[in-house]
C-alpha cells in the first residue's frame, strides 16, 4: 500500500481536487486497494468545510463528485503516516519542510513535480472566477496523471 496526501493551503480548493481526481484516476486501473490517498491543509481556516463551490462545479463538470470531503489541518502525524506529501505550491511546501522532522523530509515534493512545464505552483484559485478553476482543474488533471504515471515507475506494485 503507497500512502499519498495531497497538501495545499486551505484543504478547499486544489489539494481535494487533486485526492477526488487522483482517486478517480485509481479506478479504471484497479488500483483502489494499492493506493491510499488523502489531502491536508497547511492552515486551519477552514477546517470541518466542504470543497469550495466553484472546485465542486467543475469538478461536477468532469464527472467527479467531492462533497463528501471535508478540509482538515495538516499534523506531524500526517510525516510518519504517508509515503509521499505532495504541496500544492511552492509557499505550502516550505511550511511542510518547516514542520517536516529530518528522517520525513524526503517524502516532501511538489505536486507538479512530474510535470515540470506546467509548474512549478498551481496557481491558487480561491478568488479567481470560473475561467481559472478550470484552468486550475486542467493543471490538476495533467498533473494527477504524470504523478501516477511516475508512481507506476517506482513503487505502486499491484
Ligand atoms: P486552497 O485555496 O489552499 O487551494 O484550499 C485557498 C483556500 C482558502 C484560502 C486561501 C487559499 N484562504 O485564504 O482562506
Amino acid at each position: 500500500m503507497t500512502k499519498i496526501l495531497f497538501v495545499c493551503l486551505g484543504n478547499i480548493c486544489r489539494s481535494p481536487s487533486a485526492q477526488a481526481i487522483f482517486e478517480d484516476l485509481l479506478i479504471p486501473r484497479n488500483l483502489t486497494d494499492d493506493v491510499q490517498v488523502d489531502s491536508a491543509g497547511t492552515a486551519d481556516y477552514h477546517v470541518g468545510e466542504p470543497p469550495c463551490a466553484i472546485m465542486q462545479r467543475v469538478a461536477a463538470e468532469r464527472g467527479i463528485e467531492m462533497g463528501h470531503l471535508r478540509a482538515r489541518q495538516l499534523t506531524l502525524a500526517d510525516f510518519d503516516h504517508f509515503d509521499h506529501l505532495y504541496a500544492m505550491d511552492r509557499s505550502n511546501l516550505r511550511t511542510m519542510q518547516r514542520m517536516a522532522p529530518p528522517r520525513h523530509q524526503h517524502k516532501l515534493k511538489l505536486f507538479l513535480s512530474a510535470a515540470p512545464e506546467l509548474g512549478p505552483d498551481v496557481p491558487d484559485p480561491y478568488y479567481g472566477g470560473i475561467q481559472q478553476a478550470r484552468q486550475v482543474m486542467d493543471i490538476i488533471e495533467e498533473g494527477a496523471e504524470a504523478l501516477l504515471q511516475e508512481l507506476l515507475k517506482s513503487d505502486i506494485c499491484p
